[in-house]
């Protein structure tokens, strides 16, 4: 158990400000899924409660303070707690008086929103490519009210063409976020360790004091709650746990998307936060990630190759077949 515990604060380098309580039970888990509640996540916990593809919240969280981002100066009728009004105010002011206005593409999402999200990518990409850049239900950080997917203010959905990342805005807000507490969940290059595809986009909230020390540690906000916070324990994966359940899965692909969208680009139109209402937001970052033919077929890896060296095999009998009737008619 110590050599656990020392194991995972070890993966913050000593570079960090100050102390916090090393409470992980084991290293980091590796990237998989599966339905275990998280800890903590009692409202009061906002700044240490970790979703990931793992560690989930359930249905009937809805955080208390839920109010307009509107209270921070920013357009839309999103919703984010309370709690991170004043800082969001500050950054977005921040923001404009360096030339670089920002506004708000999606922010607080409901159980039921997210369900429905995820259900339209999954319509969009397939279930498992989808998961590599949607939350499923229960698991997604807009689900904690504390989830802001930024854009350029007056500006398209930060996901559609170039590298938003790389916009004024955007490389405007990857240097300075964390100076207003907050931090980008998903940078890019740390797929293996947040288990989700680059988001040049979608920050979390943490308040400015972890912000600032996870700023310095140059760890992911993942590795960082894991290490200090979480209390969740989290078993090895079984042969019976490698994927979702049947469970996870969604129960039904929309025929049409929560919004208006009609294709690929989920609408610019903002969302409304209603209960059922949802934008289909989180797209890839650019085009979906590539999985091997095999995985579009639905076969693993072992599979795949097999069906491959037995259609090379069944070309070369055809192949010498034809060549020997050949032979044959030429002598
Ligand atoms: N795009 C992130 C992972 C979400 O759906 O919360
Ligand atoms: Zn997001």
């Amino acid at each position: 158990m110590l050599i656990a515990v020392c194991t995972a604060t070890g993966l913050l380098g000593t570079s960090l400000a100050g102390p916090a309580p090393a409470m992980a039970i084991g290293p980091l888990p590796a990237c998989r899924y599966d339905d275990i509640l998280t800890q903590p996540r009692a409202y009061s916990q906002w700044a240490r409660t970790l979703v990931d593809t793992i560690l989930s919240v359930p249905k009937d969280y809805v955080p208390p303070d839920l109010t307009s981002v509107g209270q921070a100066g920013l357009a839309g009728s999103f919703q984010v707690r309370a709690v991170m009004i004043p800082d969001l105010t500050n950054l977005a002011a921040a923001a404009k008086a360096a030339g670089n206005p920002i506004g708000v593409q999606s922010a607080y999402r409901s159980y039921v929103s997210q369900q429905a999200v995820f259900a339209y990518w999954v319509s969009i990409s397939g279930y498992r490519l989808a998961r590599l850049y949607s939350a499923r239900p229960g698991h997604s950080e807009h689900q904690l009210g504390l989830a802001i997917d930024f854009k350029t203010a007056d500006g398209g959905t930060p996901w559609t063409g170039t590298d938003w990342g790389d916009s004024p805005a955007g490389s405007w807000l990857r240097a300075h976020a964390w100076q207003y507490g907050f931090i980008q969940s998903y940078p890019k290059g740390k797929q293996s360790v947040t288990c989700y595809s680059y988001e040049s986009w979608h920050f979390r909230y943490v308040g400015r004091a972890e912000a600032a020390l996870i700023h310095a540690s140059g760890v992911t906000l993942r590795e960082y709650l894991w290490a200090h916070f979480t209390t969740a324990e989290v078993p090895p994966p079984t042969a019976a746990t490698p994927s979702p359940g049947p469970s996870a899965a969604p129960s039904a692909s929309p025929s049409e998307p929560p919004t208006e969208a009609p294709t690929l680009e989920p609408s610019p139109a903002e969302p409304t936060p209603t209960a059922t209402g949802a934008d289909p937001t989180e797209p890839p970052a650019s085009a979906p990630p590539s999985a091997p033919a095999g995985v579009w077929l639905g076969l693993d890896a072992t599979s795949a190759a097999l069906v491959a060296a037995l259609a090379v095999a069944i070309v070369m009998l055809v192949l010498s077949v034809t060549l020997s009737r050949r032979s044959r008619r030429a002598r």
